[in-house]
């Protein structure tokens, strides 16, 4: 499974991918706005520090401006991948960039209905919200398996990733592992929690206590 990392926080992004293990990044307006910085110098800091897709959100809702908005973004680096919204018109814009060669992220996405349509739109990724589904007292995982189990009935024709997005905690990711989801976008402090175990902590407290009562040293032996 691939992990991206879902902020527009350079320091943030910059702090994790020195682990080696993001594979990509997601941005949204939201995080945009959360970073208050310009929106294209992010862009272009974010693409420099990784190899793998970053998404760069369109904010235009007509067709037509989304795909000229789409162009402009792409235009910043070779890795950025074109987010648009899960509408008729996003689904427009994402036929007409995919077909120029431009890789299409399809966001919002809700329903296995929608994540159909997102793959006839030539997606290079749909994102589905699991956790804004959790929210409103829904399955947010069922949604992703519904999508999984479709998406694998047309090998030949259906090249679109399952990138799960809204994640809020390490179990979303472990279960979206376990269906089989390509790509998780995951929040930084999620990502650091799935680390985390406090046996993990328990159990090396105690090697390094022990340890300390042997006198002994690993480098200097
Ligand atoms: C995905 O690309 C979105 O940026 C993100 O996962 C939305 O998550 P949220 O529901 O926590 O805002």
């Amino acid at each position: 499974m691939k992990f991206f990392v879902d902020s527009a926080d350079v320091a943030e992004i910059r702090d994790l991918v020195d682990t080696g293990l993001v594979d990509g990044v997601t941005t949204n307006p939201s995080l945009v706005a959360k970073a208050g910085r310009d929106f294209f110098a992010v862009l272009r800091e974010i693409c420099a520090l990784v190899a793998g897709p970053v998404s760069a959100e369109v904010t235009a809702t007509a067709a037509d401006a989304m795909i000229a908005e789409g162009r402009k973004l792409a235009a910043v680096a070779p890795n950025v991948t074109v987010k648009v919204p899960l509408t008729w018109d996003g689904l427009k814009a994402c036929r007409a960039l995919s077909q120029a060669g431009t890789a299409v992220n399809v966001t919002l996405c809700f329903s296995p209905a929608q994540a159909i349509l997102a793959a006839k739109a030539g997606a290079t990724f749909v994102s589905p919200f699991v956790g804004r589904l959790d929210d409103i007292g829904h399955d947010g995982m069922a949604l992703i398996r519904d999508i999984v189990t479709i998406y694998r009935n047309y090998p030949g024709t259906i090249a679109t990733e399952v990138l799960v997005a809204s994640v809020r905690h390490p179990m979303h990711v472990v279960d979206a592992a376990k269906i089989g989801a390509q790509v998780c976008t995951i929040p930084p402090a999620v990502l650091r929690q799935l680390a985390k175990h406090v046996l993990t902590d328990k159990g090396l407290d105690a090697f390094l206590a022990d340890w300390k009562k042997t006198g002994q040293s690993i480098v200097a032996g």
